[in-house]
């Protein structure tokens, strides 16, 4: 399987397809950083707008790492999952620290970095440096499932993206297959009439071979009543306001279980997106 017969039909159909999104246009490793660390967990539609602000309030590293935290968790406030923005800050201030302020280009170094993995360690290099190496998120790992009708392991599914690479197209062949797996071989329904490498696909009836594959999302947890969702309800507040402990079960809309209130805030704290000065509770 040099040259898997998929790759050259799915580059044909996805690059005149490819969505223009605004990190597609830049190579600069920083930007890159930003745009896969927002755009992991979060739509595309709702990253656009975060990540234009974030890179004009932080264009480099160094920008971002002298900055408090707060400003950062402001400037994230609705795009949820807030631990992803206290890792980019640290990784920021590793880059000035160990970097000279630069995005480091090798594998190593990046995924050295607090909170860089080895999907985002290899985004920026196939993203900003055009380097040959695959990148494997979710919408991948289940597209190359279902081509081979098989579950991954994790493992699996790095070695057989890294087997399929087109060699000098690395950043199209990645860009092409992340929104072929967003648009067409989608987690739910996927539109397999419309796909342009159905025939070399060897998933067509049967269970979808991805559901049981390490690196696929599973089904989302309900949002409504979440842990998740209280969190969030605090964050937000906490990007406008400071917050009275005694206030906090309120915010959180858990006025009738403030002990629950009370281990989500300590959880917050833990995570070192939230402190607590006496009475008052704020951004770090
Ligand atoms: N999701 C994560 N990375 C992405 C990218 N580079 N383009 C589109 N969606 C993405």
């Amino acid at each position: 399987m040099d040259h898997p017969d998929f790759t050259e039909p799915l580059l044909a159909w996805g690059v005149p397809r490819l969505r223009d999104l605004p990190w597609r246009n830049t190579r600069d490793r920083w930007s890159v950083l930003v745009s896969e660390v927002m755009a992991q967990q979060t739509q595309v539609s709702r990253v656009v707008p975060k990540y234009a602000a974030f890179m004009q309030r932080f264009p480099t590293p160094v920008a971002c790492a002298e900055a408090p935290l707060a400003d950062l968790l402001t400037l994230w406030s609705g795009l949820g999952y807030p631990r992803r923005c206290k890792h980019l800050h640290d990784a920021a201030r590793a880059i000035m620290q160990l970097h000279d302020g630069q995005v480091p280009d090798s594998l190593d170094a990046l995924l050295a970095l607090p909170g860089i993995g080895p999907y985002t360690a290899r985004a920026v290099l196939a993203f900003a440096d055009e380097r040959d190496v695959a990148v494997v998120d979710t919408n991948v790992a289940r597209v190359l499932s279902r081509v081979v009708n098989a579950p991954l392991t994790a493992r699996a599914s790095q070695e057989l993206a890294d087997r399929v690479l087109p060699e000098g197209q690395a950043w199209e062949w990645n860009q092409v297959l992340m929104d072929f797996g967003a648009r067409v071989c989608v987690a739910r329904n996927p539109n397999c009439n419309e796909c342009p490498i159905r025939r070399h696909c060897a998933w067509n009836a049967g269970p979808d071979p991805a559901h049981a594959s390490a690196l696929t999302s599973k089904p989302q947890p309900r949002f409504e009543g979440s842990d998740r969702q209280a969190r969030g309800l605090l964050m937000k507040a906490l990007a406008e306001r400071g917050v009275r402990r005694v206030d906090v079960a309120r915010v959180m809309k858990l006025s009738d279980d403030s002990k629950r209130a009370t281990r989500l805030l300590q959880s917050l704290v833990r995570d070192g997106l939230v402190e607590i000065r006496g009475d008052w509770c704020r951004l770090p």
